[in-house]
């Protein structure tokens, strides 16, 4: 698939749904070429949000730990493709992916094939999504304004089959507190790895704090800002291709990294003239902090110029920052 090549009429078709955020009523990928088009647009813009999530993650030290990877509402299997190019097909023992769409699931089958000599990739067969067969790693991307109470209970059985869970979604308030909610209900037997730097309830989703949700923002490779392809996608998608909000939960059964000293800022922190406000996840709940640019010049650049997730050791004097230093060196 090139540029040339693209269905722009498909791709104008996605965008309406994805605005339209509701459950979908049945498969919608017409074509190979509508897949291909979407792999390579707004799947790619989604490639990234995985990107950033992944950094993170390894960053954290966390990997995942073998068995079957199962990429469930597949589309073109990007966010599959992602995590396991990311950790190596060698650690995963296959792939399994799924969507309602046949041609979707194919699509994603043939392309995790093609990057993956050597692994075992299949459609899940039939049978595979109701049985008990363990699976070492769920990846979920994308789909949770599109599910029925029906298609999410069938992933809550798929999230209970799983030693581990990896979740995006797009940012949005709406797709983010309905994630947090997941993880409130799904947690139980399972550590939190990240966004969280702590194990207890979401704060955000506490009392008080309904006007905000936790999400982030990937860094889009530099190189697209000047290439004339991508312009025309962001012009064409109404996508402010500079922002790439994203929302995630990563879950494991074993996982005894971490530490709960971590902080994660949520959002983009805000740049005032004399400060820069944030705000803060931790042990202690949800603040909004102040770093006082005379005291944090670097610290205030950092925040405002790094393409890192915001993960960080702060050392506070009640809500103002007098110093920190990066998880993620
Ligand atoms: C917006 S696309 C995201 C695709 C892919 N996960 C990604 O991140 O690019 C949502 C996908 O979920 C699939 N889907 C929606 N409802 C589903 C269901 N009940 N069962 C399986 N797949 C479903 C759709 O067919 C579509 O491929």
């Amino acid at each position: 698939m090139t540029w040339a090549e693209i269905d722009w009429t498909a791709l104008g078709r996605h965008r309406e749904r994805f605005l339209g955020a509701a459950p979908s009523e049945g498969p919608y990928w017409e074509s190979e070429r509508d897949l291909a088009g979407y792999d390579m647009t707004f799947g790619e813009r989604i490639g990234w949000k995985w990107d950033a999530v992944l950094d993170e993650l390894i960053i954290r030290g966390w990997k995942p730990d073998g068995g079957t990877v199962v990429d469930w509402g597949c589309g073109s299997g990007i966010a599959g493709r992602r995590v396991v190019g990311r950790f190596g097909h060698g650690n995963f023992k296959s792939m399994v992916v799924w969507d309602h769409s046949p041609l979707a699931a194919d699509f994603a089958r043939t392309r995790a094939g093609a990057a993956f000599p050597g692994l075992d990739v299949s459609v899940a067969p039939p049978g595979f999504l109701q049985g008990d067969e363990p699976i070492g790693l769920l990846v979920v991307s994308h789909v949770l304004n599109e599910l029925s109470a029906a298609a999410l209970g069938e992933v809550g059985e798929l999230v209970a089959r799983s030693r581990a869970v990896l979740w995006t979604e797009p940012g949005s308030r709406d797709s983010s507190r309905a994630l947090g909610a997941l993880r409130e209900k799904w947690v139980g037997p399972f550590r939190v790895v990240a966004p969280c730097t702590h194990a207890n309830p979401c704060p955000i989703l506490g009392p008080g704090n309904e006007r905000h949700w936790c999400h982030h923002f990937a860094a889009p490779p530099p190189a697209i800002f000047a290439d004339s392809n991508w312009v025309k996608f962001g012009k064409r998608a109404g996508i402010d291709l500079r922002s790439c909000p994203y929302s995630f939960i990563a879950l494991d059964r074993d996982w005894t990294g971490g530490s709960n000293s971590l902080s994660r800022v949520i959002g983009r922190p805000e740049d005032f003239k004399p400060y820069v406000r944030l705000l803060n996840c931790d042990s202690s709940g949800l603040a909004e902090l102040t770093v006082m640019k005379r005291n944090c010049a670097a610290l205030c650049k950092e925040l405002a110029k790094t393409r890192r997730p915001l993960v960080y050791e702060w050392v506070r004097n009640g809500a103002t920052i007098a110093s920190g230093s990066s998880a993620l060196r």
